[in-house]
C-alpha cells in the first residue's frame, strides 16, 4: 500500500511548524517590546563611579538640588556637578572615606568625575529642561521621588507618549513656582511638596493653566525641529 504520506511531507510540515514557531515568537517579542515600559528603560541604574546617595544628602541633609544641578533652571540642559562642588564639604567631611577616594583623586589630577548619564532624549527629539522648570513642572513628575533614591534609577519611562501625556493634561502636574511661605523651598524642587489643605491638584492646575496661559505642545515640529 502506498504511503499517503511520504518522507518529504514529513518535513515540510516540520519546517513549516518550525517557521511558524520562529515568527510567532518574534510577534511576542516585537508586543513586548512595545507594551513593556519603553524597552525597559524605567529601572536602568547603572553603578556609578562614586556611590554618591541622593536619600542622604537631600532627604536628609536638606541640600536643594540647585545646589549641584545648577543648569536646570536655566539651562537647556541640566548638569552634573563639578568635583569643586563635592570638595566644599568633602575637603573636611569624610576626608579620609575610602568611598570618596574618586573625588580626591579628581581634586588632585583636575580630570572630572565620569559620572553615567542615566536619562537621555534622542538626537532627533528636542528637550529644555528650563522651559518646565520655569513652568512649574517638578523634577519629581519626570525623574520620581530622587529624594529618597540612595541610586538613582530611571522611574519614567521618557516616552513619546509619555510627553505627550502631560502635554495633553498639564493641569494635572503643574505647581506653583513660588514658594506657599517664606523660607519654604518652591513646590518646583520641594519633591515632597502637596497642595495647601482644602486644595487639590485638578482645582489648582486647572487655575494655573489657565492664568498662566499654559498650553504644551502637540505638534511634530514642536519636538522634532
Ligand atoms: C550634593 C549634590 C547633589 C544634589 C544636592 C542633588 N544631586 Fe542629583 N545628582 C548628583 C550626582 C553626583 C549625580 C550623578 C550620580 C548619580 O546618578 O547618582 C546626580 C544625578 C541625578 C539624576 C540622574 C541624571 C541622569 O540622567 O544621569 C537626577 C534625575 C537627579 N540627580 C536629580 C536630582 C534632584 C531632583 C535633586 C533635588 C531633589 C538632586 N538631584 C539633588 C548630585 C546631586
Ligand atoms: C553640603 C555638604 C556636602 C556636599 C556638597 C556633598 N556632601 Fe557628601 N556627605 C556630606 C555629609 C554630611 C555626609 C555624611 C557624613 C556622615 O555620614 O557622617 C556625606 C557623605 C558622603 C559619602 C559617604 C557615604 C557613606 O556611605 O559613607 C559619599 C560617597 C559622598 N558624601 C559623596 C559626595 C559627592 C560625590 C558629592 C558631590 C557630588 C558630595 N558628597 C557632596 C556632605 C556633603
Ligand atoms: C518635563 C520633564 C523633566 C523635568 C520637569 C525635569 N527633568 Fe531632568 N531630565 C528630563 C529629560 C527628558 C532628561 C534627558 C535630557 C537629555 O537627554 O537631553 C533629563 C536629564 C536630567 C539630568 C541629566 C543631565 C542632562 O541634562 O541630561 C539631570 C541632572 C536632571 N535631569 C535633573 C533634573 C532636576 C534637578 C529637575 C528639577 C529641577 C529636573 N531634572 C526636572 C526631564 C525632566
Ligand atoms: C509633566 C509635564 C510635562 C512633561 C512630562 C513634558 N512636558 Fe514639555 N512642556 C510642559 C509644559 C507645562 C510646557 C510649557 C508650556 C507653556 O509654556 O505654555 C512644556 C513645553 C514644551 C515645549 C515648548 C517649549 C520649548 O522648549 O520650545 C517643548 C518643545 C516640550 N515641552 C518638549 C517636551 C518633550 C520632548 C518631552 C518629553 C521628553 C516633554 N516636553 C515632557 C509639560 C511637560
Ligand atoms: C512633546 C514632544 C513631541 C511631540 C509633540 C512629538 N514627538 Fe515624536 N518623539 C518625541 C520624543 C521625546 C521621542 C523619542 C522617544 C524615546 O526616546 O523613546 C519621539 C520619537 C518619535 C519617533 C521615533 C519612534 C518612536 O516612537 O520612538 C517618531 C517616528 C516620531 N517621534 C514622530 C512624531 C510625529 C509624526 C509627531 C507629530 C504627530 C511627533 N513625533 C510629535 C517627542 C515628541
Amino acid at each position: 500500500m502506498a504511503n499517503i504520506f511520504p518522507k518529504a511531507t514529513n518535513l515540510i510540515l516540520i519546517k513549516g511548524l518550525v517557521a511558524l514557531l520562529i515568527v510567532g515568537g518574534l510577534v511576542t517579542v516585537a508586543v513586548w517590546y512595545y507594551f513593556t515600559p519603553k524597552y525597559s528603560r524605567v529601572g536602568y541604574q547603572p553603578i556609578q563611579p562614586v556611590a554618591f546617595d541622593h536619600k542622604l544628602h537631600v532627604g536628609q541633609l536638606g541640600l536643594d538640588c540647585r545646589y549641584c544641578h545648577s543648569n536646570v533652571e536655566v539651562s537647556s540642559h541640566s548638569n552634573f556637578p563639578s568635583t569643586q562642588t563635592c570638595m566644599n564639604c568633602h575637603g573636611q567631611i569624610q576626608a579620609t572615606n575610602p568611598k570618596l577616594k574618586p573625588v580626591r583623586d579628581s581634586w588632585a589630577t583636575g580630570q572630572p568625575i565620569s559620572w553615567v548619564k542615566i536619562h537621555n532624549v534622542p538626537d532627533y527629539a528636542y528637550f529644555n529642561h528650563s522651559v518646565h522648570v520655569s513652568r512649574g513642572v517638578s523634577c519629581v513628575s519626570c525623574h520620581g521621588q530622587v529624594n529618597e533614591m540612595n541610586v538613582v534609577w530611571h522611574n519614567q519611562s521618557q516616552s513619546m507618549a509619555w510627553c505627550l501625556n502631560c502635554h495633553r493634561n498639564p493641569q494635572e502636574y503643574v505647581r506653583p513656582v513660588a514658594a506657599d511661605k517664606p523660607g519654604a523651598t518652591s513646590p518646583v524642587f520641594d519633591l515632597n511638596w502637596t497642595p495647601p489643605a482644602g486644595k487639590t491638584q485638578a482645582e489648582l492646575g486647572k487655575k494655573l493653566v489657565h492664568d498662566w496661559k499654559i498650553d504644551p505642545p502637540q505638534n511634530c515640529a514642536a519636538c522634532h525641529r
